[in-house]
């Protein structure tokens, strides 16, 4: 696993939206043979979103040839609910892109049949040849997509019911009301977002300090399911400072020194 330690959330944000950019360009997407990207909602990748826009306003990268699968949606809030995962993307992503509407892939909280909707996901992503890059985010207890403590490391998608402490987490998009956040969800399994050839976690923030350390540092565990990623050929961590608070002294050190000549995210449009 490979751990990118950013001063700030700035640099973190343009990091990722470089590498993300930088994967896609040097795929050559074609119609036939598009670029397969996973991506999350939450705040951690509001950022990359953002520059993700301006290089894609700036030309440097297309989304003309990229087909993208989020990773969870609430169950039942209507797909036009400002708070549903259908909204959080088009409004802080995908309108602003060149991407086309057919390329989009999110689950439907709404489907008949849920279990069905889970298969078909599974089954598209197949299909396209995998996802190439997942990009991801983790809540404060080390969760990833909506695969809470428990869940298996090699679970596919499926519908999760959510955690107090996420439902609480989450409440402050829902005007700070536990009782108005869905209390359950589809998300992918942590088995799909391992099957990516590559998966890149942004961890922000003092909040999720206690998850990276478990990730980074502790045993493979399915109460902590960001750990998987130990097990992941291409897992990449990019973090803020203030996230690695409660690594050992050590660890933070070597990722410091390792990782020092790749920290400029500059560098990885020009050498892609
Ligand atoms: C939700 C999402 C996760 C996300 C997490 C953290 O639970 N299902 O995919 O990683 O929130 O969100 P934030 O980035 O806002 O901290």
């Amino acid at each position: 696993m490979r751990l990118i330690i950013q001063n700030d959330y700035e640099n973190l944000s343009k990091w990722a939206a470089y590498y993300v950019a930088s994967q896609i360009i040097k795929e050559k997407p074609t119609e036939n043979n598009p670029f397969v990207l996973g991506l999350p909602t939450g705040s951690s990748p509001l950022g990359m979103y953002k520059n993700l826009i301006e290089l894609n306003k700036k030309r440097v990268v297309s989304f003309s040839n990229v087909v993208t699968f989020n990773m969870d949606e609430y169950i039942g809030i209507p797909e036009n609910h400002p708070e549903s995962y259908h909204s959080f993307m088009w409004n802080n992503f995908f309108s602003h892109l060149d991407i086309k509407p057919e390329n989009v892939n999110i689950l439907n909280g709404n489907a008949e049949d849920l279990e069905v909707e889970c298969e078909n996901y599974e089954k598209k992503i197949r299909t396209l040849g995998g996802i190439d890059l997942f990009v991801g985010g983790i809540g404060p207890d080390g969760h990833i997509a909506f695969n809470e403590p428990g869940s298996s490391l090699n679970s596919g998608t499926r519908v999760k019911t959510l955690t107090t402490d996420t439902i609480l987490a989450n409440s402050r998009f829902f005007d700070n009301d536990p009782n108005k956040v869905p209390k359950t969800a589809l998300t992918v399994g942590v088995g799909t977002v391992m099957h990516a050839r590559t998966v890149l976690i942004l961890v922000n923030g003092y909040n999720k300090a206690r998850a990276l350390a478990q990730g980074v540092e502790g045993g493979i565990s399915q109460m902590w399911t960001i750990s998987a990623l130990q097990m992941h050929p291409k897992g990449i961590i990019v973090c803020d400072e203030e996230a690695t608070y409660e690594l050992k002294v050590g660890t933070y050190r070597y990722f410091k020194d390792i990782e020092k000549n790749n920290l400029n995210y500059e560098n990885l449009i020009t050498t892609a």
